[in-house]
C-alpha cells in the first residue's frame, strides 16, 4: 500500500497557552490532526486509513461509500482514492440532488467520485448487511465502507491519534458525532488519562453509543461498560443541536483563531473548544495536563466557515 498520504507527521501538538488558564497551572495543548491533509482531514483520515488497508489486501479496484449532501466523509473518500489511484462511488442521500447541487458534491465529482443519489427511503438501508451485499453484486471489485467511516476498522484507525501523544496526558477533550471517533480515542488512551467526550447532537446518548459500536470493536460487553463507564460526558454544548450556532459561538471562534492561529469550525471543534474552556474555568482542572484532539473540519466543502 502507497503510505505516503497516511502520514501522520503534520499532526503536531500544539501548546496553547490562554493566560486564565496558565495562571491556573493548566497545561493545554491541541493535537492537530487537522494538519495531516486539507481534504482527508483530521477523523476522517484516521477512520478511512486501515478501510484503504483492506481495499490493497483485497485487491478491489475502488470503494464505494455513503453521505448526505454536505458530507466531509464523501470528499474525504473521493480525495484518498484519487490520490491512491482507486476508484470511488458516493451514494447521497437525496434523489433531488445533482452534482452542481453544492461545492462538496461537485468536488467528489471532480475528484472523480461516481455519484449517485438515492431517495430518502433507500438511503435508510445504508447500513442494512442484505442491501450492500446487493450493491457489491452490482460493483463487483468494490469495497463498502459505511456512512462516515464507521466500522471497526474506523475505530482501530483513531487508536492512533492518541497514541502519537507521547507527553503525560491527565484530560481529554474531544467532538461526538457519532461516536466512532471518542470510541477509538477511549481503547488508545492510557488509564490514568480521563476522556471528556462533547456532543454536537441535542439529546445524543453518549455513554449508550459508545458502548454499542465498542461492541463490535472489542466483541466483549462487560469491558466496553467498564472502559465507557468512566467517559466524562459534557451534553449541554450542542449549541441548540446539529449545525446550529449562536453570535457568541461565532465571536469565539473568530477569537480563537485571531489570538491563537487555531482555526476551528461551528459544527464540531468550536463547540468543543468553547465547551472545554468552559469546564476548565471550574477549578477541578487546576495544575494538570489537558490535550484537545482537533478532528479537523469543514475547510473547503463549501459550508460556512467562520475562521480567518
Ligand atoms: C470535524 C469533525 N469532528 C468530529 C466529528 C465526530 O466524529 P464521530 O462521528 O466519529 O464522533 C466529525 C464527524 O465525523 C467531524 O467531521
Amino acid at each position: 500500500m502507497s503510505t505516503t498520504i497516511f502520514n501522520t507527521q503534520k499532526s503536531i501538538l500544539q501548546a496553547i497557552e490562554i493566560p486564565e488558564l496558565v495562571q491556573r497551572g493548566i497545561k493545554l495543548y491541541v493535537k492537530r490532526d487537522d494538519l495531516i491533509h486539507n481534504e482527508v482531514s483530521g477523523n476522517k483520515w484516521r477512520k478511512l486509513k486501515y478501510n484503504i488497508e483492506q481495499v490493497y489486501q483485497g485487491k478491489f479496484e475502488g470503494v464505494f461509500t455513503f453521505g448526505g449532501a454536505f458530507s466531509n466523509h464523501l470528499v474525504a473518500t473521493a480525495s484518498a482514492c484519487n490520490q491512491l489511484g482507486l476508484k470511488s462511488i458516493g451514494f447521497v442521500r437525496g434523489n433531488e440532488l445533482t452534482i452542481n447541487s453544492n461545492d462538496t458534491l461537485k468536488r467528489c465529482y471532480e475528484l472523480g467520485m461516481e455519484l449517485r443519489f438515492l431517495s430518502r427511503e433507500e438511503y435508510a438501508l445504508r447500513n442494512d448487511k442484505q442491501y450492500i451485499h446487493e450493491i457489491q453484486s452490482e460493483n463487483l471489485g468494490f469495497y463498502p465502507i459505511p456512512e462516515g467511516g464507521s466500522n471497526y476498522l474506523g475505530v482501530i484507525g483513531c487508536q492512533e491519534i492518541v497514541k502519537e501523544i507521547e507527553i503525560p496526558i491527565d484530560h481529554l477533550f474531544i467532538a461526538q458525532g457519532t461516536a466512532t471517533t471518542s470510541c477509538g480515542v477511549l481503547i488508545g488512551k492510557n488509564s490514568q488519562t480521563k476522556l471528556h467526550v462533547i456532543p454536537v447532537l441535542k439529546g445524543f446518548h453518549s455513554k449508550e453509543t459508545m458502548v454499542d459500536i465498542l461492541k463490535y470493536a472489542l466483541l466483549d460487553e462487560d469491558y466496553a461498560n467498564e472502559l465507557v463507564e468512566d467517559v466524562i460526558v459534557h451534553s449541554e454544548y450542542h449549541f441548540g443541536g446539529y449545525g446550529k450556532y449562536s453570535d457568541e459561538l461565532i465571536h469565539f471562534i473568530k477569537d480563537i483563531y485571531s489570538g491563537y492561529q487555531l482555526p476551528l469550525d461551528f459544527v464540531y471543534t468550536g463547540k468543543v473548544f468553547y465547551g472545554m474552556l468552559e469546564e476548565l474555568r471550574s477549578g477541578n482542572f487546576d495544575n494538570q495536563t489537558v490535550v484537545f484532539i482537533h478532528t479537523g473540519g469543514l475547510q473547503g466543502n463549501g459550508e460556512l466557515v467562520v475562521f480567518g
